[in-house]
């Protein structure tokens, strides 16, 4: 059992559903795929940032705060499950982005104000600027004798996924043939350096797999590092150094750059939809199912090695991305029912 300190303020019911993706096998021809259901879970559509809600939260009720800060794109998935997580926790909420109020960001942001949060639109600001803005935001409700915690500190947001590897290795242990390779989304990195901070804790039991849908290889690798080596110094677990950890990175999947779909990703929503069911959306996991369809058919993951790709959720704002859909309507003249 790992000895994590930090308070968690308890919003899954874990584990979440390890399953095959029986059709999918069937259409590439190989068996088992594992997917990783972190898009089912009970709160406001569930994600990768609910576990690392569960640390921020247990820290923002520590520290005593009354209120969440919380800053992304109208799009942004933190945003919506702080959102729905501080209603959860009993904690107001304010959201802010980087936009102007036209319809489609009203629209994309609407579960936040369902959720009961206060969203602000600051406009066309840069992340720098956005995080200034919220800090002062933070220091004005101290004048008003609110207690505000900012959302968002990527090691603690890493606890999350530390505790999601242990997770996935336990249920993997109870398999015929456990899984052996783990795909998951690199962007950010609080999700992807806790899962690889929870695997070496583990001995590694699994190699682990980035599809970058953010940033160039040299650009991630620093990020996950530097949030893996603070991770070891905050939780005072002895982890490997991280220089000697495998990590495999793939760049083929980022195409014309973040929230930029491809012909493969627009292709990856449309097979798991109509082979699994499963809904990806275009920034993060269509991608990642992509780059972990390529894998498995290429045979780079070799075929006696089961692998598993990590859903991360996401799915909510797919409803707010029905033009990115349309490139691949008019390339491959797919009949994919587009409203807006
Ligand atoms: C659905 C989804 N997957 C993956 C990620 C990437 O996670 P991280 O920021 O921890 O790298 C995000 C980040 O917002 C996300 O919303």
């Amino acid at each position: 059992m790992l000895n994590i300190k930090d308070s968690r303020f308890t919003l899954l019911h874990t584990p979440t559903p390890l399953r095959r993706m029986m059709r999918l096998e069937g259409r590439i021809g190989r068996a088992p795929l594992y997917v990783k259901r972190d898009d089912h879970m009970e709160i406001g559509m569930g994600g990768n940032k609910l576990r690392s809600l569960e640390y921020w939260l247990g820290a923002a009720l520590d520290e005593g705060a009354d209120v969440v800060l919380v800053a992304g794109g109208p799009m942004s998935n933190q945003c919506r499950l702080t959102a729905a997580a501080a209603s959860v926790a009993g904690l107001d909420c304010v959201v802010f982005h980087n936009a102007n109020p036209h319809d489609e960001s009203l629209r994309a942001s609407f579960l936040n104000g369902l959720f009961g949060a206060e969203v602000r639109f600051l406009g066309n600001v840069s992340e720098q600027q956005r995080a200034v803005l919220v800090e002062e935001a933070a220091d004005e409700l101290r004048r008003q004798g609110r207690s505000p915690y900012i959302v968002g500190d990527a090691i603690i947001g890493a606890l999350g996924y530390v505790q999601g590897a242990l997770e996935l290795h336990r249920q993997s242990r109870s398999l015929d043939a456990p899984i052996r390779h783990v795909v998951l989304p690199g962007s950010m990195g609080p999700t992807e350096a806790g899962f690889i901070f929870g695997n070496a804790l583990q001995d590694n039991p699994f190699e682990i797999h980035l599809v970058s849908v953010e940033y160039g290889q040299a650009d991630l690798a620093a990020r996950i590092a530097r949030i893996y080596c603070d991770l070891a110094a905050h939780t005072g677990l002895a982890a490997p150094e991280f220089d000697n950890l495998l990590v495999h990175y793939h760049m083929d999947h980022l195409g014309p750059g973040y929230g930029h779909p491809t012909e493969a990703s627009e292709k990856a929503i449309v097979t798991l939809a109509r082979t699994e069911g499963i809904l990806l959306e275009h920034i993060y996991t269509a991608k990642t199912f992509a780059g972990f369809m390529d894998l498995v058919t290429s045979e780079a993951i070799p075929p006696d090695e089961p692998p598993c790709v990590i859903h991360t959720g996401g799915t909510a704002s797919l409803f707010s991305q029905f033009h990115l859909f349309r490139a691949l309507e008019r390339e491959a003249g797919m009949p994919i029912a587009v409203g807006a």
